[in-house]
């Protein structure tokens, strides 16, 4: 089963701002993650099994480096991911992620590790099980 959920679209939600300005997002917007450590982005997902669920990540970076940010589910991180360079703030990519999930709805977490904060994010895609 796929489940997509828009940044802009309850129940998601980020520290730092909703933002429109930049074209090609899906939607009605992105987040624009505030500059700093220990900022979030958070989703909502909810699977009907435990398992390896494929995430994919909506994002742009305009800046000069990758942007390297922590995976957390319910509070435990599960991995880390650098989201690349993308050449614009108008130019999306996917990175495409394994998550464990457990059962149930989960709060998938994306926190920067640096003080440049996370790339632009439009959405999350979500996959359980079998596609
Ligand atoms: C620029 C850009 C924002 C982006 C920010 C960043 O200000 O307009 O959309 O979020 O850079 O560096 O994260």
């Amino acid at each position: 089963m796929t489940a997509h959920h828009e940044a802009e679209t309850s129940p998601a939600a980020c520290s730092g701002t909703i933002d429109t300005n930049w074209p090609g997002c899906t939607g009605t917007g992105f987040y624009n993650g505030e500059h700093a450590v220990g900022a979030s982005a958070r989703f909502a997902v909810t699977s009907s099994t435990a398992g390896s669920a494929t995430v994919v990540v909506r994002f742009a970076n305009d800046s000069k480096a990758s942007r390297p940010v922590d995976v957390f589910v319910k509070g435990t991180k599960v991995r880390s991911v650098s989201f690349e360079v993308t050449g614009a703030w108008s130019t999306w990519a996917s990175a495409t992620l394994a998550i464990p999930l457990p059962a149930g709805t989960s709060t998938l977490q994306f926190t920067p590790t640096t003080a440049e904060g996370l790339p632009n994010i439009d959405s999350v895609c979500t996959t359980y099980g079998a596609p």
